[in-house]
């Protein structure tokens, strides 16, 4: 079912009122930049637990700002605008919020410079977004747009062009989703995933200098991994073939959650099933998500409604496919 409310530059209004003339800028050249944050429906706690809000909204204003786009709000409104939608939509199940700034002069005429800046927030509820339980991947032949072409590091709408062809390529070919090379050739990231590989022991993910969107969620397996699983993550460049010979793969996101990878270009990771170290933070990081585990909660799970008066709080990991 569709949410009753979205807001829309400064006001909450009725879903259906939710349109942008055909002449808009950001949807004539993609002028726009946006999020995507998870709330996690908890059914003991009778809360919605919005996972790293704030971090999302600082990542959306530095996107504000690669694009010059001013909103006239600080992070702290952004997330209570949100947490206010989504009480008014009175959603009691897992949501996708989607806030969006974009240039909305009803103009010819390209630039970033002297336009409207608008803004919407939506949320909807939403389910999984790709496969978690292992993915054939295909190195893509679109390579990741560059740094000082459209910069992967802001979350803009235009350059989801680059990422529709690799994902449309993959599953064309019959894969399920893409891995993108960066200009010169090294391990990118997924169409929306950042691309973590176990070597030797050691997690290795792509630097933040590899035309990768820096990800909430690749912030949070690092952390994770070096808290739950004493593992150090190595920021660096990764060549092709090394993704053909690590022992794990896994893409993460936002939307992907944390999707395991078992083929790469129709070669097995590891023996071709699932790793135990992915499956074991997969489930980690649902518990971490659904504010199941009281320290994570604290730290990266804000809730929507009231806190509802609870005799004993359940605890321990309860598996995310029984939910
Ligand atoms: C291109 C791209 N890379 C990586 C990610 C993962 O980022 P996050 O974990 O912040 O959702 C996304 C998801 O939105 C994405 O679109």
């Amino acid at each position: 079912m569709n949410a009753k409310e979205l807001f829309m530059n400064g006001e909450f209004i009725p879903a259906e009122q939710g349109v942008i003339p055909v002449r808009t800028h950001g949807f004539s050249y993609g002028t726009g930049c946006f999020e995507g944050i998870r709330g996690y429906w908890n059914k003991e706690d009778q809360q919605i637990y919005v996972f790293r809000l704030r971090e999302h909204f600082e990542r959306f204003l530095r996107s504000c700002r690669i694009l010059q786009i001013s909103l006239p709000y600080t992070v702290e409104q952004l997330v209570e605008i949100s947490l206010e939608l989504i009480r008014r939509n009175d959603q009691r199940e897992d949501v996708y919020l989607r806030p969006m700034a974009y240039k909305g002069d009803q103009i010819v005429g390209v630039r970033l410079h002297n336009l409207e800046d608008h803004l919407i927030i939506t949320s909807e509820p939403v389910g999984n977004y790709i496969d978690i339980n292992g993915l054939h991947c295909c190195v893509s032949t679109w390579r990741r747009v560059d740094d000082n072409a459209i910069p992967a590091r802001a979350k803009i709408t235009g350059a989801y062009v680059n990422s529709a062809f690799a994902k449309s390529e993959a599953m064309q070919n019959g894969f399920d989703e893409a891995i993108m090379l960066t200009h010169d050739g090294h391990v990118s990231e997924g169409s929306a995933e950042n691309i973590f590989l176990l070597m030797n022991g050691e997690f290795v993910t792509p630097a933040p200098t590899e035309n990768i969107l820096l990800g909430i969620t690749r912030d949070t397996l690092i952390e994770l991994a070096r808290r739950e699983f004493g593992r150090i993550t190595r920021e660096r460049q990764i060549d092709r073939t090394e993704l053909y010979v690590a022992d794990e793969i896994l893409l993460c996101g936002t939307g992907a959650q944390i999707a395991p990878v078992i083929k790469v270009d129709h070669r097995p990771i590891g023996d071709g099933s699932v790793g135990p170290i992915s499956k074991a933070l997969q489930q980690l990081y649902f518990d971490v998500v659904r504010g199941r585990i009281p320290e994570y909660r604290a730290q990266w799970c804000t809730p929507v409604y009231p806190a509802v008066p609870q005799a004993v709080h359940p605890t321990g990991s309860t598996s995310e496919v029984l939910d």
